[in-house]
């Protein structure tokens, strides 16, 4: 690694020069090293935001300040000056005081200058977690997809012969009778609604993109709420005013915000149910998505939060695959749709939940800032 920084600082390229600093400063890994003695001597800024201090407050003071003695992380230090060599271990929990529990991977080198000094990187979880996840919601929507494409053919022709034919029936029988008819005309109707929903993920188009405005999106969504299934519900609103445009479809984005913000006003109590819409703008969080060769910039967060019973457990793995719903007139679909949608649009979904605090994240990138503005160009 050392090597290939140095190969950078020589190359020949143009640009701003690369430094040590810069490049330590731009890792999302929290990065520090500590002494023989265990007392940190250096800490990235990923590293003060992990610890929630800063770096003047972190050098010089001994690690168990700020972990425990007895955490997981001291045994790999001894590991690592026993061996060496370096080691990494993912899913450990780190908890203290000061930092609470955290859910991370660890990777710990020796610098081998003969001082004992080790290199530590840790590397929250839930990021990691995110991406295999983003990958699973990728592989659900995609066989929806196919199943949606399909359905439309081979079920929905035939359901319009078998309603047509209950109509017929209907004009040659008596009242009881007629009942039977109206019941297959209302379950067909059922089912093309189901499919009619199934194929919006079908539409395997490229989604036209713009600059969308996410606070007129939010405020829409709330209304249409407010009109129907979320009239006994308290909205409050929390937004960053200065927020950016999102860099999305509008109608899609409009349509995420519905299922997700229906899904909460379904999950509160009839009395007292509250739904916090708030965006944020999140600086440096870069994801590396699958299937995109660049890490996406994802600054915008959009979360729908609840206070309902939260997320049933045995379905908290498996909400965003299509048809898993614990309603009796759930469809399943929202959640899918949802992870759709955000996957086609570069971005990611995740929740937390907790009973009396769920909460959706949607996290979306910005309007792309082009260096030649068209209007000022002259053309
Ligand atoms: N805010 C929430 N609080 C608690 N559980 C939730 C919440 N959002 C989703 N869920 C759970 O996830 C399941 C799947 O949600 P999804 O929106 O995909 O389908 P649905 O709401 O059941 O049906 P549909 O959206 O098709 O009407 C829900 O049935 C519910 O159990
Ligand atoms: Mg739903």
């Amino acid at each position: 690694m050392a090597r290939r920084a140095v190969a950078l600082a020589r190359s020949e390229r143009s640009g701003p020069a690369l430094s040590a600093d810069a490049i330590l400063a731009a890792l999302v890994e929290a990065t520090i090293v500590v002494d023989g003695d265990d007392t940190i001597l250096y800490a990235n800024p990923a590293a003060e935001q992990f610890f929630g201090t800063g770096a003047s407050l972190l050098v010089g003071h001994p690690l168990d300040e700020f972990l425990p003695q007895d955490s997981p992380a001291f045994s790999l230090l001894t590991q690592v000056r026993l061996s060496a060599a370096a080691v990494s271990e993912s899913g450990v929990t780190l908890s203290s005081p000061r930092i609470g529990a955290r859910f991370v991977a660890i990777l710990m080198a020796p610098m081998h200058d003969g001082d004992q000094r080790v290199v530590i990187s840790l590397l929250e979880q839930s990021i990691a977690r995110k991406i295999d996840n983003q990958m699973l919601h990728r592989g659900a929507a995609r066989s929806v997809s196919a199943m949606g494409s399909m359905l439309a053919h081979e079920v929905k022709n035939p359901l319009s012969g078998i309603r047509g034919a209950a109509q017929l029936l209907e004009q040659s029988l008596g009242e009881e009778e007629r009942e039977l008819t109206q019941l297959i005309c209302e379950e067909t109707d059922r089912i093309v609604a189901l499919v009619d929903r199934m194929e919006a993920f079908a539409d395997g188009r490229p989604v036209e993109r713009g600059p969308v405005n996410i606070h007129q999106v939010l405020g829409h969504v709330r209304k249409v709420a407010e009109a129907g299934f979320g009239r006994r519900v308290r909205f409050v609103e929390n937004y960053d005013p200065s927020l950016p445009f999102v860099w999305g479809n509008r109608d899609q984005l409009i349509q995420v915000f519905l299922n997700l913000v229906k899904n909460a006003c379904e999950a509160v109590p009839e009395e007292g149910g509250e739904v916090i819409l708030s965006t944020a703008y999140r600086q440096g969080v870069r994801l590396a998505v699958p299937g995109v060769r660049t890490k996406v910039h994802l600054p915008l967060v959009v979360s729908v939060q609840d206070n309902g019973p939260g997320i049933a457990e045995t379905i908290r793995e498996q909400v965003f695959d299509a048809f898993v719903t614990s309603k009796v007139n759930g469809t399943g679909l929202g959640l899918a749709l949802v992870a759709k949608i955000v996957n086609d649009h570069g971005g990611v979904v995740e929740f937390d939940s907790e009973p009396r605090r769920t909460a959706f994240n949607v996290m979306l990138p910005m309007q792309p800032v082009t260096r030649e503005e068209p209007w000022r160009s002259g053309s």
